[in-house]
């Protein structure tokens, strides 16, 4: 039988510098981006087309894009937060974008500004924009588990948005436990709920930050449920710069190390994600969360 992959999408240039204090050179960045792709990435999640004023660490997107040597057989996927954004992304050459969008109103009001409802509407239509200039589509749920100031997040909900975005063309949802508030049981459910809704697992992404140290467990008990796309950081750097208590996001080697042991194919090499932390921890000015990278460096 042929080994089992799983795809990784690696999303420490996006979600994990939006989050740094340190402000990172365009230079450092498209090193980065080199480096993941030396890796054996091969879906990194480049840069966001939000308001500069709002991610200042990513206001420049445009020119970072204009920069990047794109890798054959390597896809660019960018956040957009709404028409505007869109019209940079396409015109910087895109041909992948993802929408964001809060199971939770609270936090939707922080992060978008919008009601939920009302952000759901703007980000399914930028889904429906998106997707007649033939651009694939990711639409990122976040606060799937909970909201630190809304409570348990209802798993049928999450399901009921993933479904609208996938009826709207959506390609791709993934799964964001923004606050890392998820335990096993928690992704079980939710994944339940999505086979409720007769979302096929195909179709789903998770995104787990490792807030309480459940990031690996919930890795391993979304991929026993059959989710084969899995969004990770290099060293677990990020998070989201408008969510309380959002930690890092779960470190990519950790995850290549738990995958690789299990003989789960990712096409990456561990030990360059390794030197890519070590070097990014530099880069950072800071010691970063992931272990792996750690235990092999030393
Ligand atoms: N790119 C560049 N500028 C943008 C933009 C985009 N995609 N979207 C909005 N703007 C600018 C507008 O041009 C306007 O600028 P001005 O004040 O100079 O005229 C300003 O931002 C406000 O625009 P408005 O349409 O009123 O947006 P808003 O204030 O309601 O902001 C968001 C809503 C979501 C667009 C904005 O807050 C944002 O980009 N947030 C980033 C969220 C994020 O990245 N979170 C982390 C990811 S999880
Ligand atoms: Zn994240």
């Amino acid at each position: 039988m042929a080994q089992q992959r799983v795809q990784i999408v690696e999303v420490s240039p996006r979600d994990g510098l939006q989050a740094e204090e340190r402000n990172v050179p365009t230079a450092t960045k498209l090193e980065l981006l080199d480096r993941l792709a030396d890796a054996g990435h091969t879906v990194i999640e480049a840069t966001s087309f939000v308001s500069p004023t709002a991610v200042p660490q990513l206001a420049d997107a445009d020119d970072l894009m204009a920069r990047l040597k794109r890798r054959p057989g390597v896809r660019y996927p960018v956040l957009v937060p709404n028409e505007k954004g869109l019209e940079r992304a396409v015109a910087a050459g895109v041909d992948e974008v993802a929408v964001f969008v809060s199971a939770s109103e609270s936090y939707s009001r922080k992060n978008l500004r919008r009601s939920r409802d009302d952000a759901i509407a703007t980000a399914l239509a930028v889904v429906v924009s998106a997707k007649a200039r033939r651009l694939r589509v990711r639409a990122y749920v976040s606060m799937v588990i909970a909201d630190p100031d809304d409570g348990p997040t209802d798993p049928a909900e999450v399901a009921n948005i993933g479904a609208r975005f996938l009826a709207g063309g959506a390609d791709e949802v993934s799964l964001g436990d923004t606050i890392g508030a998820g335990t096993a049981r928690h992704v079980r459910a939710l994944l339940a709920a999505h086979r409720d809704a007769k979302i096929p697992v195909e179709r789903l992404a998770v995104h787990f930050h490792d807030t309480y140290g459940q990031g690996l467990a919930n890795v391993l008990t979304a991929i026993d449920l059959g989710v084969r796309v899995v969004d990770t950081s290099i060293g677990g750097i990020g998070g989201s710069p408008f969510a309380k208590r959002a930690g890092g996001n779960l470190a990519t080697e950790d995850v290549v190390w738990m995958l690789d042991g299990m003989g789960l194919a990712t096409g990456l090499d561990v030990r360059k994600l390794a030197a890519t932390t070590t070097w990014m921890a530099e880069q950072l000015g800071r010691e970063l969360p992931g272990r792996a990278a750690r235990a092999l460096s030393s």
